[in-house]
């Protein structure tokens, strides 16, 4: 029965992605640029923040309808001190098969990295956008030292939240001479680094279709040094195109949101830090729950109102990118979560 919650365009709801917090100790310039999350930005404040409960309730309800997978994001998600206790909440709902959490990598400490393995966390994706120092340094915007997330990427290994990702975005001009090294450097070591087209999310960053080194330009780059070959989708709608290297050293992604739109098949709902539904990566406006929540609402009538935006879903905004969409107020990924 549940598996016939269908959206408009007849997509089921697989993955929940849930933002933590909207704030980050990073400012990445394609995501947090400082000029725009200066001091006096208005974050949430504690008290518009959905709970543990209220979290962990919203995903056991979300599951009951089709999700199978979910990620902790944020902004930077381990800046919430809850962390550990969200997690053992999730995991205890029952037939959630995946949880993940992406991660900038600065708080994740060895015994930090091992709380939330034992807590029940499946697996972590680390952002690293450049080996260089002054090009990482620049890439996170607050000159933070790359070495410290290396050791973050190590201590995801070792507290077996694996298979461990490195997520890199991948901006023309800034960090392009990084993704060969890149993929070097975690060749044969079991990570499995995904390259990002840059997307213009938001409305701050600035984005520019120049700024987009396509996946295909990516992949001949890796390619000419370590051949590569197509793997076949593990799930149907993954957000990553997977390529292994022909002599066995691993496996890399392409995550081509802009070049090759994967709209069609799209089972994600984000949720932010305050309890807005998002049905799109890039929607202008969500959908509150936290009122619904907090008004003594029955799960009966927490599930319908959480079906019905479902069902009425119609998003496929990378799939009809245009110039008049690059000027509507979308929300910030810091916010809604990558
Ligand atoms: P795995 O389950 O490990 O494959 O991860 P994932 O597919 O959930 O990917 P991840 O959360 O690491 O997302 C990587 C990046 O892909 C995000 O940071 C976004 O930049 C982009 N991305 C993820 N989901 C979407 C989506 O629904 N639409 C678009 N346009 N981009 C997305
Ligand atoms: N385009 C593509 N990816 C982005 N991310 C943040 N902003 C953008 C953007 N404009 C990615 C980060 C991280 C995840 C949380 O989202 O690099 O991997
Ligand atoms: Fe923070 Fe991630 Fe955004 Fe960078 S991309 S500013 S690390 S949330
Ligand atoms: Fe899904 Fe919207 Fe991303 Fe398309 S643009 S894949 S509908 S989140």
């Amino acid at each position: 029965d549940q598996h016939k919650l269908l959206d408009a365009l007849s997509r089921p709801l697989r993955d929940l992605r849930i933002s933590l917090t909207d704030r980050c100790n990073f400012r990445c310039p394609y995501c947090m640029p400082i000029d725009q999350f200066g001091p006096n930005h208005p974050f949430l404040q504690r008290d518009e923040l959905l709970t543990t409960q209220e979290l962990a309730r919203t995903a056991r309800l979300l599951v009951e309808l089709g999700v199978e997978k979910i990620r902790l994001t944020g902004g930077e998600p381990l800046l919430r001190k809850e962390i550990v206790d969200i997690v053992g909440a999730i995991r205890e709902i029952k037939g959630v098969q995946d949880i993940a959490l992406t991660t900038n990598g600065s708080l994740l400490t060895p015994a930090r990295a091992k709380a939330l393995a034992d807590a029940g966390l499946h697996r972590v994706t680390v952002s690293l956008d450049a080996l260089q120092p002054h090009i990482f340094a620049r890439m996170n915007g607050v000159g933070f030292p790359v070495q410290r997330v290396l050791k973050a990427v190590d201590a995801a290994l070792a507290a077996g939240l694996t298979p461990v990702k490195v997520n890199v975005v991948v901006r023309r001009g800034w960090n392009e001479s990084e993704v060969v090294p890149i993929a070097e450097r975690f060749r044969g070591t079991g990570v499995i680094v995904r390259f990002i087209e840059y997307m213009d999310v938001g409305t701050s960053n600035g984005w520019r279709l120049e700024d987009v080194v396509p996946a295909e330009e990516i992949l001949r780059a890796i390619g000419e040094v370590h051949p590569l070959e197509a793997v076949p989708p593990r799930v149907p709608g993954e957000v990553a195109t997977r390529y292994r290297y022909l002599d066995g050293m691993g496996e890399i992604g392409v995550i081509h949101s802009v070049s090759h739109p994967f709209c069609g098949g799209c089972t994600r709902l984000r949720l932010t830090a305050d309890g807005e539904l998002y049905t799109c990566l890039f929607a202008t406006s969500g959908k509150p729950l936290r009122p619904l929540l907090r008004s003594g609402a029955s799960d009966d009538e927490v599930r319908e109102f959480l079906a019905d935006l479902w069902r009425r879903r119609r998003d496929a905004y990378s799939a009809l990118r245009t110039q008049e969409t690059k000027r509507m107020g979308k929300v910030e990924m810091s916010r809604v979560g990558g």
